[in-house]
């Protein structure tokens, strides 16, 4: 509601509208790296950072600077991993701005390709709305299937004792999901089985198939078929999207999958404005031990229009936690390693943070024989905290790397409300409990 100014003459009063004041978040004063990136004139960039550095706050800034130079809202694309993390971003874009906007500007990978297929499809193809299936309603479709194995999959005789317990149709789960990841579909792990002799991936290639089939059938979809799905539209309809979204950010790139990447390419590829930002040491591929790949390829995987490899900026700046966590967390990630082919400055100046934040912090190390038996400990750690500390239930948090985990192993502690443990949250302070 703009604020009501009166002026009193002597026989009438008189009205005029003032602007209200902006109620915009307060702008901060970026550092010398932020400022690159928000000043970045356009096409491919990585913005390497680890937690707490200020990646999401770069983000926010470099959206306001498109948009306060002339795009609009409805141009600019900001794609996230959780819901919450879309709602955050939005949030805080709206608020630096001091505006509502009508799109919906930030999106989650799945929402965002969702409505592609429901904007793009032909209506024939889908009759009824595709249903997207959660991972646990996949997970149940994918176990009925293997009870009942469609006879075009036959499974090795050395595996005829395995068939039909709950750790082979994990195991199958595990193999189609790494397969999936890797834009392999059913056909093609098919032809990978043939080609090294294994004929377990075989099956599991013509088991994908039959589960995919089925879920046609049922006119339902998960989460990575969606994505493919969305990509096959996004290709078709490629000048037009692109013509509509002209600028295109991600937060946590270091969680994308070949999948998206594809898809992402097929928005913003060709050297258009694409800045992504991440840490790749909370890349579950590094966590896994296994190779960190995509956010370390994309300077070559999104070139510049002239051809040249994308630019990288390194945040530096911690500003969570004082120098002892940062040296602790340091020990832990260096171990990660950082291969690929990120230019010697970029990479020191990732390895190398240093800290902004005045806090000391302590960190004690402690380990468990049983799930149960760090589940009652942490408990008993976060009662006394409230009890003998005084201590709000929702200044702390639990902090794990799953949400699975945050679940599994003898009781959960005391309700810390809000604070929702959270995916990569290893870095995390422990007084501040909001998830992303
Ligand atoms: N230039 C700055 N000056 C002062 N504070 C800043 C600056 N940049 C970011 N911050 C603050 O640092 C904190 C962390 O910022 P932000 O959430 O953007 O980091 P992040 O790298 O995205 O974190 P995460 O690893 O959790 O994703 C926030 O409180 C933010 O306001
Ligand atoms: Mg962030």
């Amino acid at each position: 509601m703009p604020d009501r100014a009166t002026s009193r003459s002597s026989d009438h009063t008189s009205y005029v509208l003032v602007r209200p004041e902006a109620t915009g978040a307060v702008v901060p004063t970026l550092d010398d790296d932020q400022q690159r990136v928000v000043d970045h004139a356009g096409g491919p960039m990585l913005v390497l950072a680890g937690p707490g550095t200020g990646k999401t706050t770069t983000l926010v800034e470099a959206i306001a600077r498109r948009i306060e130079d002339g795009a609009r809202p409805e141009q600019v694309l900001a794609l996230t991993f959780s819901r919450k993390a879309a709602e955050q971003l939005r949030d805080r874009v709206t608020a630096r701005l001091g505006r509502t906007m009508s799109t919906p500007l930030a999106s989650t990978f799945h929402s965002f390709a969702y409505g592609l297929i429901r904007e793009f499809a032909p209506a024939e193809l889908y009759e009824s709305p595709l249903r997207l299936l959660s991972a646990p309603e996949s997970d149940v479709v994918l176990r009925e299937l293997l009870a009942h194995t469609p006879e075009s999959v036959r499974w090795p005789s050395s595996l005829d004792h395995a068939l039909g317990t709950r750790g082979f149709a994990k195991e199958v789960h595990a193999v189609l999901s790494r397969a999936r990841e890797k834009g392999l579909e059913g056909p093609e792990l098919a032809q990978l089985g043939r080609d090294h002799d294994a004929p377990e991936l075989v099956a599991a290639g013509l088991f994908l198939d039959s589960y995919l089939t089925n879920l046609d059938a049922q006119g339902a979809t998960d989460y990575p078929d969606l994505i493919r799905r969305a990509t096959l539209e996004a290709e078709v309809h490629r000048d037009q999207l692109r013509a509509r979204l002209r600028h295109v950010f991600v937060d946590e790139y270091q969680d994308t999958d070949p999948g998206q990447v594809a898809l992402l390419r097929a928005l913003a590829g060709d050297g258009r404005d694409l800045v992504v930002v991440g840490d790749p040491h909370q890349s579950i591929y590094a966590f896994r031990g296994a190779e960190v790949r995509g956010i370390l390829e994309f300077p070559t995987q999104f070139p510049q229009a002239d051809g040249g490899p994308a630019p990288v900026v390194a945040l530096r700046t911690t500003r969570r936690f004082g120098p002892r966590l940062l040296v602790a967390a340091q020990r832990v990630a260096g171990r990660l390693g950082l291969p690929g082919t990120i230019d010697e400055s970029a990479r020191e100046a990732f390895l190398m943070p240093r800290s902004g934040a005045r806090v000391e912090g302590r960190v004690v190390v402690r380990t468990f024989d049983t799930e149960r038996a760090e589940a009652e400990h942490l408990a008993d750690l976060l009662r006394r905290a409230h009890l003998e500390d005084g201590i709000g239930w929702d200044e702390m948090a639990v902090l794990v790397r799953s949400g699975r985990s945050s679940t599994r192993g003898g009781p959960r502690p005391p309700r810390p409300r809000r604070s929702r443990p959270c995916r990569g949250a290893a870095h995390r302070p422990a007084r501040r409990p909001r998830c992303r």
